[in-house]
């Protein structure tokens, strides 16, 4: 639990300098920079989509890696990231969509099959999550207002 709670916290890391794919190659490097521990690394180098297979790493230009997620704890990291767009919990659809509109299909694929298969861990579709937690927290909430 503590591992996914640090990559849910560092998987992003790398956007503090740049905002590409790129970022989480750059990510790992920070964290393997800061001595953090190699799972912690490879949840954030592993973290994009549903993974990047060698196909997509060498058509996106990146260093040469894994960038598949394996352990439970880069799966879930991986596919949180998928179910959130911005500050709003989503469905999976949304991650799914959005591949399919880049025509990155195999992509699209991949958190699909993700999706299926952590929602079999899980015992429930993971899209339920969205309907519990409604839109959250709400996008247009103003500090000062009795709404928020
Ligand atoms: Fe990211």
């Amino acid at each position: 639990m503590g591992l996914v709670v640090a990559g849910a916290l560092l998987h992003d890391i790398g956007r503090s300098v740049d905002h590409s794919i790129m970022h989480a190659y750059i990510g790992s490097k920070i964290a393997e920079r800061l001595g953090l521990p190699v799972e912690l690394v490879e949840i954030i180098r592993k973290h994009t989509g549903a993974g990047l297979d060698a196909e997509d790493v060498e058509e996106l230009g990146l260093p040469p890696g894994d960038y598949m997620p394996s352990t439970l704890e880069e799966k879930i990291v991986a596919h949180a990231d998928n179910m959130v767009s911005d500050n709003r919990v989503v469905s999976h659809e949304h991650s799914v969509n959005k591949l399919v509109f880049k025509g990155a299909f195999r992509g699209a694929e991949r958190i699909e099959i993700l999706h299926m298969e952590l929602s079999d861990l899980y015992g429930e579709d993971l899209d339920s999550i969205v309907d519990r937690l409604g839109e959250y927290p709400r996008l247009k909430c103003v500090p000062d207002e009795e709404e928020c």
